[in-house]
C-alpha cells in the first residue's frame, strides 16, 4: 500500500494491491510480497507536487529521515536490496530472528534479560541469531548471541526510533555480519526470511520482545504471513512472544475483544504464536517444539 498525505489540506491517496486467494492455506505462493507494500512517512510540513511527478521529492523534517521518493518507487532498487538480503542470510544461515525496542538500553530489566534469552537460544540450537541490527533489545540479542560464540547477522536501517545513530555502520559488527539496508521493505523481506525453514535441520524462530510501533508493525506482519500461510516456510517456525513483566498483557487482552468481535475467530492468535512470560519458558517451548533431548544441552 502506497500512502501519501499532506497536512494542511488533507489529501490522501491509497491504493491497493491484492493478494490472489484469500481463503487460507488454498495457495502457496512462493513468497509474500513486501515490495508492493512501501510506505511513505509523512512529515509535517511536506509539500507535494503532484502536477510534476518527475521532479524528485524529498519528503523530510528534523526527526525524520530523508526519503527518495523516486528511489523507493524503483523497483529495481527495491529488488536489488531484497536480494543484497536473500545473500547474507545465505552466507551466515538462518536462524532465530529476535524483534524488539531499540529504546531499552544496557541496565534495563528487559536488556538484561534478552541478552541472556539470546544467549541461552544460540546454545540450546547453535543457529545464528538475527535482528535489526539496532540498539536496545536487538543489540541486547546480538550481545547475547556473541557470548554464546554463535554467528550473529543484521539488517540495519539508517536510523531507529531512539535516534541512537543515524550512521550507516554497526559500532561493533563486522560489516560481512549486516546490511545497512535503505528500504523497510527489504529489511523486512530479510527479517522474515532468515526465520524460514526449508529442511528438518534447521532450527529458526521468531522472538517478539517488548517494543513499540516497528516491533509491533514487524511481529504482526509476521503473524498475518503465518495465519495465511505465505511465511515462505515449508516447515512450521516457532513464534514467541515474550510477554516480560506482562509488558503485552493488554495486547493479548484487545485480542480477545477482537475474538469477542469475531475479528479474529477463537483461538486463532493463541495457536499462531507462543506467549511466554519467562526465559525458562520460552527456552523449554523450543526445546520441545524441536524435540531436543535435554541431556544433550550444551
Ligand atoms: C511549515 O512551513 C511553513 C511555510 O514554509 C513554515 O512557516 C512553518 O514554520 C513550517 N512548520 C513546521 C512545523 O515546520
Ligand atoms: C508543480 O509542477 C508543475 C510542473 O512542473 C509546475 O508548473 C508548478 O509550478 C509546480 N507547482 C508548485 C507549487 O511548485
Ligand atoms: C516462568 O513462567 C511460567 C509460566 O507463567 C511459570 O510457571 C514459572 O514459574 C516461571 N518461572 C520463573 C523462573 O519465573
Amino acid at each position: 500500500m502506497i500512502t501519501l498525505c499532506r497536512k494542511k489540506s488533507p489529501f490522501l491517496l491509497m491504493m491497493g494491491f491484492t493478494i490472489s486467494s484469500s481463503s487460507l492455506g488454498l495457495v502457496n505462493l512462493p513468497y509474500n510480497s513486501h515490495s508492493h507494500r512501501q510506505k511513505i512517512i509523512c512529515s509535517a510540513n511536506q509539500s507535494l507536487n503532484f502536477s510534476n511527478p518527475h521532479k524528485p521529492l524529498r519528503v523530510s523534517s528534523p526527526k525524520l529521515q530523508s526519503v527518495q521518493i523516486d528511489e523507493r518507487t524503483s523497483s529495481t532498487e527495491v529488488k536489488k536490496e531484497i536480494e543484497m538480503c536473500y545473500e547474507l542470510i545465505q552466507r551466515l544461515g538462518r536462524g532465530v530472528v529476535y524483534l524488539g525496542s531499540s529504546r531499552l538500553g544496557p541496565g534495563h530489566q528487559h536488556y538484561i534479560q534478552t541478552q541472556e534469552l539470546a544467549k541461552e537460544v544460540a546454545n540450546l540450537l547453535g543457529c545464528t541469531s538475527w535482528s535489526g541490527a539496532g540498539p536496545g533489545l536487538m543489540d541486547a540479542a546480538t550481545q547475547g548471541a556473541l557470548q554464546a560464540g554463535k554467528p550473529v547477522g543484521g539488517f540495519k536501517i539508517g536510523k531507529e526510533a531512539n535516534e541512537w545513530t543515524s550512521s550507516n555502520f554497526h559500532p561493533y559488527l563486522p560489516s560481512h555480519t549486516y546490511l545497512t539496508c535503505r528500504f523497510f521493505s527489504a529489511r523486512k523481506h530479510g527479517l522474515v526470511d532468515a526465520a524460514v525453514r526449508a529442511s528438518d535441520r534447521d532450527k529458526t524462530g521468531v522472538i517478539v520482545l517488548p517494543g513499540g510501533i516497528g516491533t509491533l508493525d514487524e511481529a504482526f506482519e509476521i503473524l498475518a504471513l503465518i495465519q495465511l500461510e505465505r511465511i515462505g516456510s515449508a516447515l512450521p517456525v516457532p513464534f514467541i512472544l515474550m510477554n516480560y513483566d506482562s509488558f503485552y498483557s493488554k495486547l493479548l487482552e484487545f485480542l480477545d475483544v477482537c475474538e469477542e468481535w469475531t475479528t479474529v475467530s477463537k483461538g486463532e492468535v493463541s495457536s499462531l504464536w507462543k506467549v511466554c512470560n519467562n526465559n525458562s519458558e520460552a527456552l523449554a517451548y523450543l526445546e520441545q517444539f524441536y524435540n531436543l533431548d535435554a541431556v544433550n544441552k550444551p
